[in-house]
Order: C-alpha cells, then structure tokens, then sequence
C-alpha cells in the first residue's frame, strides 16, 4: 500500500531509489517517482504507471545527479493514477518534497485553510496538502536562529501535530541539502544502517542489499538522517526507544531466481517453507508443540475458554482452518472474525478470550485495528505473523512467527500453508492440554512431519495442473467446492484465482450449493470439488453428481488411489492420503497453481495484479 524509500550518502541516489523502488513495487504500481537533491537544486521525476514502464525510462534517458533522495510507489488512494497525482509531492514553495503512505484523514480541511492563505494544489491527493502544511511550519520558523536542518525536522513535528490519520512519510528540503526526515504513525518505516550511507524504507526488503542492520520506527517516531546518524525524536509523551536489529533473511531470498514470477518461486519454496514453520516446535516425547514465544504459561491457555481468530483475506482463510482445527483438537469454540468487522463490532466475548491476529504483513490496518481493539478490552493477544519487526508482531502480547522468509508476490502462497501448520501446532498444543489423547497427538505429529515430502511430490504435478490450466482458462466463472476442512480451502482457491485471473469465483460449502448458486451451473462454469477420500466422501461426492448432473465440467481433488474419481470427474488433481485436519494444507497448492496457470495462459501480470498492493495499510 505505497512504498517509499529514501538515501542519504556517498553514492549516487536514483540508482538505489529505484533498485528500492523496485523491490516494494509489490506494494503499489500504480504511479512511481523520486526527489533527488543536488546541491541545492530539487529535481523531481514522476510517472504514471509501473517502474519499468515510466519511471526507469525517464531516468535511463535523463539520469540525475545527486547523493540524497527519497522515493515512492503508489496506490492510489486519493485521485486516480496519473503523473500529477503521483509521489513525491512539492511543498507551496517548491523547495521541500514528501512522499507518503496512508491517509490524510483531515486533509480537506486543512487544504481550505492554506488554500485561504494563498496556496495553490496541483494534485487530487492528501500528500500534497501535508507538504504544503510542512512547508508552511517551516515557514514560520524562518525567523528562528536554528540551523535549516533542525527547522524541518520541527517543521515536520509541528504539522504532524495538526494531522488526523496515517503515514509514512520522507521529507526533503533543499535548505537542508544533507538530511532526509522520516516519520511514521500506522505505516511502516524502517532506517537501514550503512557505512557512511543511511537508507530509510517502507520495509527492509528494500535495503537489505544494502545493510544487515535496520531499526524499525515505531508510530510517533521522527527520524532526521544524514550520511553519518540518525536521531529519532518522538510525537508521542515518551521519548523515542531505539532498537537495532538484524535482518534475518538474505538478499537473495527476495530474489525472483530462476523463476518467471515471485509467485511461482513462492509457491515452490513450501516444501522448505512448512519445514521452517515445524522446526523446534515439536514435542514427540509429549506429542504436543512447544512455541518459545506465547508470553503464555501453560495455566493461562488452559483457562482460555472462547478463541477469536482476526484476519484478513488469505489469511481469514487460514483463521477458518484454525477453527475447524481448534474445535477439532481442543473443543474450544472458536469465532473467527473479519479484522475490519471486529474491529467496530462489540462481539461479547467471554473473561478468558484469546484473541489471535493472524497477518502475513503484519501491517494490514484492520488487523492491527483488531489486535489493538482485543487489548484495549484487556484480553491477552497473540499474533501470527510472518514479517519480523512488523508493527503487529510488535504489539502483541507473544506469538508465532511463521519464518517463510520475504512474501513478495502479491497473492499470498507460502504464508497461507505456513499459517495452516502453525495453527495446526497450536490446536494440537492446547487439545494436549485438555483432553487429546496421546496417540491422536502422535497421528497429527507424524501427519505434519509427512507434509513437506508430500507438498513436493504434488509440485510435480505443475506440468499437469498447467495442462488442465489451459482447457478452462477461458471460463468467467468458476466455483471452488468443499466440506468441513476442505471448505476453507475451497475459498482460497477462490480468492487466488480472481485476484490474479480476474475470473468471477465463488467458493462455498459443497452442501450448501443446491439452495441457490447451483442456479449458476451450466456447460461453462466449472467447478473445483474438493473430495478427500475421507469420512465426507460420499456425501461430497452426491454434491459433485449435482453439478454434473447438470452439465457443469469439474476439477476434483482427490486423494491418491481413488480411481473411481476418475470416471464422475472432467479432470482429476491427486494429493497424497493424510489426516483429515491435515489436508487443507496440501489441497491448497494445486488450486494455487491452477491460478497461477489460468493467470499466465489469459496474459495476466500474475505478480502485480490489477488494483492490489501486497500490504493494506489503510482502512
Ligand atoms: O498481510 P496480511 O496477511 O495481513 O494480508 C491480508 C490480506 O490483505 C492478504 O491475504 C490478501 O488477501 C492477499 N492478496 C491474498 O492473496
């Protein structure tokens, strides 16, 4: 949801604002641009489009000079996509540039105000107005004797002061030439830490080429850099904490490789991804799982009596195989809340509710609403979540992290089945504490460890799932069907085919289809019945006779060893025999390679799908 980068040092800037820009263009595509600063000149390249497509152009053709700038790429959030609208934006006096990611909430009013005194806007968007309000606290200031550096960075407090909303924001000045000023509040910021250079990023994928070593701002933070330091004031009452960390992944691992899209290396890696997700948490001798960072005694989550899982999108998908699982393993009931539902909502919930937020990002605004909302009614929050240093990860009370490494195709893969394992563990942590016996416990274990071999032999299957890809890749509507674990599964596959496909799909309960959408069914919807050889089987299966019977093409995906599927099935996907509570995690990597496939055979740009950006970072 908007990415921006800034550097400050020895090196020429555009080049590494843009290598930055590239790597957080999963965030937004929409529009792309860089204020460079040489001496005291302010040069500014914007346009529409993705990088490759305006951006890199203009500066191939005309490169910059300059050792200092900031960077952004857009999603577009107010005014459509266009040069005007794009990042960074210039102050009234031409002289100061901000780039932004969130929402100006009181933008309007203060865009009157300055418009009264004189301003004049060329953009649709919230941004401009908070450069013109900087520039004109900064113009306030002229008559104090400080230097120009220490007059924007209190230029940038004041007027955050006066803001209602979220950001991420770099700020230069050509006053100021040496110093770049950062501030976050809801948005994500990092600094990188060079030698004799100092990067500032939406996230570290975007300098972890650069430097190892990063300090994640917290909201309230303003940072002011230069080539040499840094020095982090705060908005809030308490003065600013400063952490520095190691990055925990390498450069490479956010890296396409040899793969033609992040997404497809992506769904490849889950073999390694779901190995990562289970080390060290197994206890055989108990047949239980151990995590090291609950912040939880055993006492405490023996006394949770309700669970509330919140989350969004895939990963709500993942929350509802948590349910199935937890009621399953633990007979907790379990509700599983839309983040952006619960986070106005006023669900009753019981005196030992746990609330989990579950998150790839760990910054997608409604969750972070979510978890925050849990604790502000004094119920203990956990987070689930894969990005490191991520603001949920941060303000939860303990929690799992699923250690798949960088997620930087925008339709979520690996964390999907990463979340599905951790949240396994966890149900089969808290069924041993109450009433799981021993050997069910061992089954899970034995089921879990058996997944990444078996997640391999079904990534073998590409060059098939691509075949059968192809034959239905012309349909406009799809329907993904399953029963009891299989029906989240069916949802995601849903989701992954239309956000990357742009096909209509719906996914619904197998059952639950005769009492309406089965009106849909016809020679050209097809239909992806998930159909385990389980103890749903027959009961799945009159659900698949009803939409053959009524000329409807389906997909099955089938245990291995059931030929008969073969003969009641179009075209059959095998996975190879689990546990009942095991088989969402295998099931969902044929439907994520069946959208891959679709995708790619429509010509569709599978990695930056049309109107998303990777981490929602707004309302
Ligand atoms: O980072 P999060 O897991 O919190 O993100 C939640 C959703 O925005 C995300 O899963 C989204 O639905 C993906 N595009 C799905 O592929």
């Amino acid at each position: 949801m908007c990415g921006i980068v800034g550097y400050v040092g020895r090196q020429t800037a555009a080049p590494i604002l843009l290598e930055g820009l590239r790597r957080l263009e999963y965030r937004g595509y929409d529009s792309a641009g860089v204020a460079v600063l040489s001496g005291s000149e302010m040069q500014l390249r914007k346009k529409k489009g993705k990088i490759d497509e305006g951006l890199a152009k203009s500066l191939q053709a005309q490169p910059l000079a300059g050792q200092l700038g900031i960077g952004h790429t857009r999603w577009a959030t107010h005014g459509p996509p266009s040069d005007e609208n794009s990042h960074p934006h210039l102050d009234q006096s031409g002289r100061m540039a901000v780039v932004h990611n969130g929402v100006i909430e009181n933008f309007d009013r203060i865009k009157e105000r300055l418009m009264e005194a004189g301003h004049t806007f060329r953009s649709a968007t919230d941004t401009e107005v908070l450069a013109h309000l900087i520039g004109d606290h900064y113009e306030k200031l002229k008559g104090d004797q400080s230097e120009a550096s220490v007059r924007l960075t209190q230029a940038v407090l004041s007027a955050l002061r006066e803001v209602i909303g979220t950001y991420g924001i770099a700020v230069v000045c050509t006053d100021a030439p040496g110093i770049i000023v950062g501030a976050r509040r809801g948005s994500p910021l990092i600094v990188g830490l060079g030698q004799n250079e100092n990067f500032l990023a939406s996230d570290v994928n975007a300098v972890v080429a650069h430097t190892q070593q990063v300090v994640y701002l917290n909201d309230y933070d303003v940072v002011t850099m230069t080539a040499d330091r840094f020095d982090v004031a705060s908005l809030g009452a308490d003065t600013a904490k400063v952490q520095i960390s190691q990055v925990e992944f390498s450069p490479e691992a956010a890296e396409r490789g040899k793969f033609p899209h992040f997404m497809l290396k992506e769904i490849f890696e889950q073999p390694a991804t779901v190995r990562n997700a289970l080390r060290g948490r197994i206890d055989s001798d108990e047949a239980t799982a151990k995590f090291g960072g609950l912040n939880m005694s055993m006492a405490e989550l023996r006394e949770v009596d309700q669970i509330v899982l919140t989350a969004c999108g895939t990963s709500w998908h993942a929350a509802l195989v948590g349910e199935y699982l937890l009621e399953d393993f633990a007979h907790i009931p379990v509700e599983v809340e839309y983040a952006s539902e619960f986070r106005y909502r006023h669900a009753p919930l019981e005196k030992h509710t746990l609330v989990v937020a579950i998150t790839q990002s760990g910054e997608t605004a409604d969750t972070l609403a979510g978890l925050r909302e849990a604790k502000r009614r004094g119920h203990k929050a956990l987070a689930i979540c894969n990005v490191v240093g991520s603001t949920i990860a941060r303000e939860a009370d303990g929690g799992i992290y699923l250690h798949a490494g960088p997620e930087i195709g925008v339709a979520s893969t690996k964390a999907f089945t990463s979340q599905v394992t951790v949240l396994t563990l966890f149900a089969l942590l808290m069924g041993r504490l109450r009433m799981l016996p021993v050997r069910r416990g061992m089954e899970i274990i034995r089921a879990l460890e058996a997944g990444p071999g078996q997640l391999e032999s079904i990534l073998q299957q590409n060059e098939r799932i691509k075949r059968i890809a192809q034959k239905y890749a012309r349909a406009q509507n799809f329907f993904f069907l399953g029963r009891q674990h299989g029906f989240p599964v069916a949802l995601e596959g849903a989701l992954k085919l239309k956000e990357i496909s742009y096909i209509h799909a719906e996914g619904y309960p197998a059952a639950e289809m005769k009492h309406g959408p089965i009106a849909l069914i016809d020679p050209n919807t097809p239909s992806v019945v998930l159909i385990p050889s389980d103890s749903m089987y027959e009961k799945t299966l009159s659900n698949l006779e009803v939409v053959r019977a009524r000329n409807g093409p389906v997909i099955a995906i089938a245990t291995e060893g059931n030929a008969t599927i073969a003969k009641q099935a179009d075209d059959v996907i095998y996975v190879p025999p689990t546990l009942e509570p095991i088989f969402p995690l295998l099931a969902v990597v044929p439907l994520q390679l069946l959208a891959y496939h679709v995708a790619i055979e429509r010509g569709c740009d599978v990695d930056k799908p049309r109107n998303l950006a990777k981490s929602v970072t707004v309302e």
